[in-house]
């Protein structure tokens, strides 16, 4: 995600409000576009979290809100051993997930779930690895959530949190509806009533020049966060 002012220029209220509400949960052939835009414009977000994950073959590892899931491939050819979880509130990106495995031969190792974004349907002690991907904004009862994936990670678990910093994501007209922002204070302060303890919450610094999106200096985090 992330546009610049210039980008929203011209755009009307209700143009914004629908670039909003298709970020927190992508909805028909509009919803494939935006999951397409989302790849690429998030690649060292996504980058980033893979390269902090470190993932292992044979761990289970959990995906929130992974969009069309295009990333997947990079993932998989990082610890090929690996079995992936999805777990989204958008029936299209849970479709456009599967099929993107499908065509890609990953559907023996991938397994995606659709639900209704609160009550996790998980078993406790089943992952290794949480992580996730801007959508943090979107969790309407944060400490209860960060609670919930405790309870499904294995004692010793990670989960990853990569999120805008509030100050970037000020300058997007559509993060006015419905996202909740984080500075890097307010995320630690979060992650301190939970059951979490935060091992490190590193900036990254990143320009985005693609033919649909640009950011002169988007600042996102890579929270860690340790069982
Ligand atoms: C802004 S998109 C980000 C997609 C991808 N992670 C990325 O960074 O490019 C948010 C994604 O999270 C999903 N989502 C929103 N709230 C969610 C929740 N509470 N649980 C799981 N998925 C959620 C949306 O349906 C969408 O696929």
């Amino acid at each position: 995600m992330g546009n610049s002012e210039n980008n929203n220029k011209e755009l009307t209220v209700e143009q914004i409000r629908e670039i909003a509400a298709q970020l927190r949960n992508p909805t028909g052939e509009k919803g494939i576009e935006m999951g397409h835009i989302m790849n690429e414009a998030n690649v060292a977000m996504i980058d980033h979290t893979f390269e902090t994950l470190q993932p292992v073959s044979g761990e289970s590892i959990l995906e929130i809100g992974h969009g069309n899931a295009n990333h997947l491939q990079k993932l998989i050819k990082m610890a090929p051993g690996i079995n992936y979880t999805g777990l989204d509130i958008s029936e299209t990106m849970h479709l456009e997930a599967k099929k993107y495995c499908a065509e890609n031969g990953l559907e023996g190792q991938t397994t995606f779930v659709h639900y209704e974004g609160q009550t996790i349907p998980f078993a406790s002690q089943t992952f290794d690895k949480i992580f996730t991907i801007n959508t943090l904004y979107f969790w309407e009862s944060p400490e209860a959530y960060l609670n919930e994936l405790h309870r499904i990670l294995k004692p010793g678990g990670k989960l990853l949190i990569t999120y805008a910093e509030e100050e970037s994501m000020d300058k997007l007209p559509f993060t006015s509806y419905g996202f909740t922002k984080y500075s890097p204070d307010k995320f630690e302060k979060l992650i301190q009533n939970s059951k979490f303890k935060l091992e490190s919450n590193r900036q990254y610094v990143e320009k985005i020049t693609s033919k649909v999106l640009t950011y002169d200096e988007r600042k996102f985090r890579v929270g860690v966060l340790m069982c």
